[in-house]
C-alpha cells in the first residue's frame, strides 16, 4: 500500500462522507485536535491543498477524516476510489493537550467539530460529557463512537429532531450543575458563531480551564503565509493580534478568544 492511499471512502451519515487514508508516519504521531493537509488527487487546482481534521487514527496505520461536500475540493474527493493516492502533509498545527487524570472533559462541538475530538475523547483519562449540536438528527454524526468511547452524549438540534430544541450551548447548564464537585475543562470545535457563544459563556462565568479549535480558510497550511489569520486577545492598545490558526493553533486558549469582531 502507498503513504496517502485511499482505503475505503463512502457516506457515513447524512451529508457527511468519511475516509481513510493509509498514513502510518502521520497516525504514530498524531495528536488531538491536528489537522492534516490533503493535495486532492485529480483536482484541477492541485497546488492547493484542503485541511481536514484528524478524526481517528489506527494502530495499522489507517488516518479517518470525516468531511462534507461544500466546493470543488470536496466534491473531488468524494468521488475518488479505495487505491487512489492523495498526498498528505502532517499532523500539522497546535493539537488539543488532554485533560489530567482528574478533570471531567466536557466537549461542545458542532458539524465536523465531533471528527475533530473523537481522539481527544478516546484518549482522555476520565470520560466526560459531549453536547452536540446541529441543524437536525441526521447532521449529529458519531454520537454512537463518542457513547462506545465511555462519553455521556447529549444533542441540541436547531429543529427539535433529536434533543434539546436550540442552540447547543443551551446545554452547558444542567450539565454544569451536575457536575458541580468536579473539576472540569472544556474543549469546543465547530462553526465560529458556536465557538465565540462557547467563549462568551465560559469567559464571562470565569471558566478558564479549557481549549477551542479556531478553525478557518487556509492557504500554506505552515505558517507562511497568513491567509488564515484570526484575532486573538493581547496586552496592547487594540486587545488583540492576529494569530495564524495553521501554526498558533488551529487550538486556542479559551482566554485568548477575541470576542470583538472576528472575521480574521
Ligand atoms: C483546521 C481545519 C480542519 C478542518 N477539518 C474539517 C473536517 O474534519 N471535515 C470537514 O468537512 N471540513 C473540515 N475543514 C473545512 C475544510 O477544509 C473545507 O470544507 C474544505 O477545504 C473545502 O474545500 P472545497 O474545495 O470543497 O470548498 P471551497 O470551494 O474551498 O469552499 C466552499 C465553501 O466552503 C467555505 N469554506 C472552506 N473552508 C472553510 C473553513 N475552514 N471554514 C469555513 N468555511 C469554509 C468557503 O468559504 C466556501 O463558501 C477544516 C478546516 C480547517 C481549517
Ligand atoms: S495557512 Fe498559511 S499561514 Fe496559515
Amino acid at each position: 500500500m502507498k503513504i496517502g492511499e485511499i482505503v475505503s471512502n463512502k457516506i457515513l451519515q447524512g451529508e457527511y462522507l468519511q475516509v481513510q487514508f493509509y498514513a502510518p508516519e502521520i497516525c504514530g504521531i498524531a495528536a488531538p485536535g491536528q489537522f492534516v493537509h490533503v493535495k486532492i488527487a485529480r483536482l484541477r487546482d492541485r497546488l492547493l491543498r484542503r485541511p481536514f481534521s484528524i478524526c481517528d487514527v489506527s494502530e495499522d496505520g489507517l488516518l479517518t477524516v470525516v468531511y462534507k461536500v461544500v466546493g470543488s475540493g470536496t466534491e473531488v474527493l468524494a468521488s475518488l476510489e479505495p487505491g487512489t493516492v492523495c498526498d498528505l502533509l502532517g499532523p500539522l498545527g497546535k493539537p488539543f493537550s488532554l485533560p489530567a487524570d482528574h478533570e471531567l472533559p466536557i466537549i461542545v462541538a458542532g458539524g465536523y467539530g465531533a471528527a475533530a475530538t473523537l481522539l481527544l475523547a478516546k484518549r482522555s483519562p476520565l470520560k466526560g460529557v459531549m453536547l452536540l449540536g446541529a441543524r437536525s438528527k441526521e447532521d449529529l454524526i458519531l454520537t454512537d463512537v463518542f457513547a462506545n468511547a465511555g462519553f455521556t452524549v447529549k444533542t441540541a438540534t436547531d429543529d427539535g429532531s433529536c434533543g434539546l430544541h436550540g442552540r447547543v450551548t443551551a446545554l452547558l447548564p444542567e450539565t454544569l450543575a451536575a457536575h458541580r464537585d468536579q473539576k472540569i475543562k472544556f474543549y469546543g470545535c465547530g462553526p465560529t458563531p458556536m465557538l465565540l457563544a462557547l467563549a462568551k459563556i465560559l469567559q464571562d462565568k470565569g471558566y478558564h480551564n479549557g481549549e477551542l479549535s479556531l478553525d478557518h480558510l487556509m492557504c500554506c497550511g505552515v505558517g507562511a503565509c497568513f491567509a488564515c489569520v484570526v484575532k486573538v486577545k493581547a496586552d496592547n492598545a487594540d486587545g488583540w493580534r492576529y494569530a495564524r490558526t495553521c501554526k498558533e493553533g488551529p487550538v486556542f486558549r479559551v482566554n485568548e478568544v477575541y470576542l470583538g469582531d472576528n472575521d480574521g
